[in-house]
Formats: structure tokens, sequence, C-alpha cells
């Protein structure tokens, strides 16, 4: 049987420069060092990269999901630099480490996770969209167009290799449960949940016809894991694309709207998530607006051929025009739903404290 390639995206907030917008080089280049002496060894290859605040390690190996030595290496990557990041007073120097000491796995421990193993076909293009100011539920909208909508794909109506259509798992992230849902059959059951992306995210989703692995997302929702906020949840996602899976020009395309996300300021508001080329992944205005980043490599034998920079493409200028448009609409409602979020679902509030104060003085209507 051929061997399998793992690939390993593990991300973490562990300083912002300036404040919560961008990247300094110096925790780049030492995460580089870091996984640098970890090639050829525990792994095959790697690249480091950021979106916004969010430092990004991409991994090959052949050791599996959830493997140990690779997470380990991972979480001891953000610790070392984080003591950069506090060295240079980086802004949340840190923040997404929220356990002391690594046990084991960093799923749960703050970091964000999306991995998958599969063998390498005779061509491997991969997709890996990394956002900043949104959480995972934000993948469920271009998910659901890419691989159930034919208004999307074209493959899906005339490519006879994924005519059968995918598998969505999702997630109950509030009761911790899953759930499978096969397309175009269970469609209709599929969008009750997707449409719910505060609380169902799609985790995984596979061909129909032999269960092959298409796509993976990151579902760790900090908010959750710490049992209060500590910062968002900022997801990463894997997409296999080309023969057998939809084209990369198919899985971009669901990125083609700028849908309505939940994350922003202080995690706290709806923006559009804006599609946006590596140099443009440093949100400013208002924190923001959200954005997502896509890195496409080549894999040739685990080696990462790449990154091509993919939404650096004028095709998507439209989209960005449109998702400032959206931007200018929704900031002028100011501390209104819709752009705040419902106050159950803020990430920042001052409103049990105000209850507190204002409690004597709500009168009873007769
Ligand atoms: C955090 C974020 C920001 C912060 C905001 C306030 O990921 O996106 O919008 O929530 O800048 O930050 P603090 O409370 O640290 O001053
Ligand atoms: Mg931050
Ligand atoms: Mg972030």
């Amino acid at each position: 049987m051929a061997e399998k390639i793992t690939l390993s995206v593990i991300k973490a907030d562990v300083g912002g420069y300036v404040g919560h917008s961008a990247m300094h080089d110096d925790l780049v280049n030492k995460a580089r060092e870091c996984l640098g002496k970890a090639k050829g060894k525990l792994l095959i290859d790697f690249h480091v990269t950021s979106c916004g605040d969010d430092l990004e390690l991409i991994m090959t190996h052949q050791l599996g999901e959830g493997n140990e030595k690779v997470h380990k290496l991972a979480w001891d990557t953000f610790v070392t630099c984080t003591a950069v990041a506090k060295e240079l007073k980086l802004y949340g120097a840190g923040q997404d480490l929220l356990a002391d000491a690594f046990s084991g796995n960093v799923k749960g421990m703050g970091p964000g996770v999306a991995e998958m193993e599969f063998v390498e076909r005779t061509s491997e293009p991969i997709l890996i969209f990394m956002a900043d100011k949104t959480s995972p539920g934000a993948w469920n909208l271009p998910l659901y167009r890419i691989f159930a909508d034919p208004f999307t794909t074209a493959g899906l109506v005339i490519d006879p290799k994924i005519h059968d259509g995918f598998k969505f798992e999702i997630l109950d992230v509030l009761e911790n449960k899953s759930l499978t849902l096969a397309c175009p059959e269970e469609m209709y059951d599929l969008l009750v949940f997707l449409g719910a992306p505060s609380r169902y995210m799609v985790s995984r989703i596979f061909r129909k016809t032999d269960n092959e692995i298409a796509a993976t997302a990151s579902t760790q929702k900090l908010s959750l894991i710490a049992g209060e906020y500590v910062g968002k949840d900022d997801p990463v996602m894997i997409s296999r694309s080309q023969s057998g899976f939809p084209a990369v020009g198919e899985v971009l395309e669901g990125f083609s709207f700028p849908h309505t996300v939940a994350g922003w300021m202080r995690g706290s508001h709806h923006g559009p998530l804006m599609p946006v080329s590596f140099k443009e992944a440093t949100p400013t205005r208002f924190d923001g607006p959200p954005r997502v980043i896509c890195a496409g490599f080549q894999l040739a034998n685990g080696k990462l051929i790449g990154p091509r920079d993919m939404f650096d493409d004028i095709s998507f200028d439209e989209t960005r025009r449109l998702a400032n448009q959206m931007a200018d609409y929704l900031r002028r409602h100011g501390p209104f739903e819709p752009h705040r979020l419902p106050l159950e679902e803020m990430e920042y509030t001052t409103f049990p404290k105000v209850m507190e104060k204002l409690a004597g003085r709500f009168k009873k209507m007769s």
C-alpha cells in the first residue's frame, strides 16, 4: 500500500504587532528556526506564515493526525515565539496558550488545528485557508458552496468523478456531538445546521463514493475551551482539489461572495469576510474587517511546493470592493445589532454589570 502523508496546520496568536493587526517578522523567523531543526527528521517539510496576528505552522510528515511529537513541536515553537513576543512587548504575548504545560495534543489547549492524512496522488494540489478576526463557523457558507452548490462547482454537474457528491461532518460545539449528512440528498437537512454557524460548524468533508478526505477545518472554539473570552479562534481550513475534488478555481469561487461572519472588533461584531493577498492580511479598520488568505501548494512526496498567494488576483477585486462597502454599511449601525452580535454571543460584555447597577430601577408593568 502506498504510504500516507499527513498535512498538519497548527496556528496560534502568540503576540500581535501593532495591537492585534499583524505579525512581527522576528516571530516568523523564530518559528522557521524551530521547525527547521525538525525538517528531515520529524517533518518532511514545513512552511511558516501569518494571517493578521496569527502565526501559522504548515507541516508535512508521516506520523498521522494528532501525533504527540508533531503537536509538541508546534507547542514548543509557540512557547519559544511567545518569549520573543514578550521581549518585544508585543500585544497579547502568549494569548492563545491556555495551558502552562503541554499535555499530549494541542487540541483544547488554545491553538487551532486542521489535519488530514491521505495517499498523495500523482499530482496533489492543496489549498490552505487561514482567517483572522472570525471563528470556524465562517467556513460553513463557502464549504457548502464549494462541495454542494452546483452554481459554484460546475463539476458537481458535469464531472463524473464528483457527480455523486460529498458528505459533511458537522460539529455541535455546544454539546460536543457530531453528525454526518450527505449531499445532494440531505442538502435541506444540512442547511438547517450550516445556517447556524455559531453552534454548528463543518469539521470534515469526504467524497461520497470512497470516503476519501476532501476538506478539514479547525473547529476549536477558544471561548468555549477557556470558559471565558480569551481571543478569537481565527480558523484554518485545508481543501484538496482537482481530479476527483472541486478544481482550484471552484474552491476559490466559494469565497467570491464576502459573506457576513462573526468576529471583527472585540470578537463581538458581524462583518464581511474579505479574501486578500498575503500582504493585505493586516486587519486595521475597526480591527478588521475579517480577512481570509489562501496558500496554494503542490505536494511532491510530502514536500510543499509553494506557496502561491491564491487571492492575489484581480478577479477578487470586486469581492473586496463589495466587502468594503458592506463594512461601511455595517459600521454605520454602531452599537446596534445586527452589526453588534446578539448579547449571548458577544465576547466582551458589560451587560451583567449594567443590569446589576440598574436592577433597582426596573419598574414592573401592570
Ligand atoms: C482580538 C481582537 C481585537 C480586540 C480589541 C480589544 O483578537 O481582534 O478586536 O478584541 O483590540 O483588545 P483589548 O481588550 O486587548 O484591548
Ligand atoms: Mg491578538
Ligand atoms: Mg487573530
